[in-house]
């Protein structure tokens, strides 16, 4: 049975984040590799994970997390774990978001200095988007979106537009921290939003707008 168009995609996309990192470690001892969570990087991560790459040379984080523990359900580090470092030997420079502090405020913090001895620039930073625009957990007109939007701190609290959630985002000051960024997209849903950002919306009602400056490559599949 032939590929899906999101799986054909998802291999597209493995292949080129594979030959990305091939060049910078061509060139350097390790390369950055920063991956959001979400539903749509599963069938992403299970291709790039059996791509052949030196892993043990391959550092690897997340561009937002839930603040929940690492084994739930909805940890982005739980997927990542499970579906790209499942046996890895880069399972063993991943830098989770989540930390055992009490707050997500404490955590940001926290992680800031593990996040500090990666190997930035990252070789690519993958976003997703959110049907309102959302990418990482820069969420539309959220309180704390103006200082992840302006901070220089690596990592910032945030709280989902329902306050239901609070999670740690990387500042979009370290997620331009790249030589690649890529758009990975899924959902015939997100079009609309996706040309509205395109066309000019603000970037606080569209925070997705905050790295369509960046040369970026957009990989999406309805
Ligand atoms: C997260 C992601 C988030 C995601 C979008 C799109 O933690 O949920 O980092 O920014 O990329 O919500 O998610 P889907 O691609 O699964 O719709």
């Amino acid at each position: 049975m032939s590929d899906s168009p999101r799986e054909q995609l998802s291999r597209q996309l493995a292949e080129a984040v594979a030959e990305a990192l091939r060049a910078d470690l061509a060139r350097q001892e390790n390369a950055l590799l920063v991956v959001s969570g979400g539903s749509t990087p599963v069938p992403f991560f299970q291709a790039l994970a059996a791509c052949e790459l030196p892993w043990e040379r391959v550092q690897v984080t997340l561009a937002d997390e839930r603040w929940v523990a690492e084994d739930a359900e909805d940890s982005n580090a739980r997927l990542v774990r499970a579906h790209l470092l499942q046996g890895s030997a880069a399972a063993a420079t991943f830098v989770p978001l989540t930390t055992a502090d009490a707050t997500p405020e404490q955590g940001a913090e926290a992680v800031a200095e593990r996040l500090a001895g990666l190997a930035w620039p990252a070789s690519v930073v993958i976003l997703g988007m959110g049907g309102d625009g959302h990418t990482a957990s820069l969420f539309p007109d959220s309180q704390e979106l103006s200082l992840a939007l302006s901070t220089d701190a690596p990592a910032v609290a945030v709280r989902t537009p329902s306050q239901l959630q609070p999670r740690i985002t990387l500042s979009a000051d370290r997620l331009h921290q790249a030589r690649r960024h890529v758009l990975h997209i899924t959902g015939g849903d997100k079009r609309a939003v996706l040309a509205r950002a395109l066309s000019g919306d603000d970037v606080r009602e569209l925070p997705i707008r905050a790295f369509l400056a960046c040369p970026l490559a957009t990989y999406w599949a309805p």
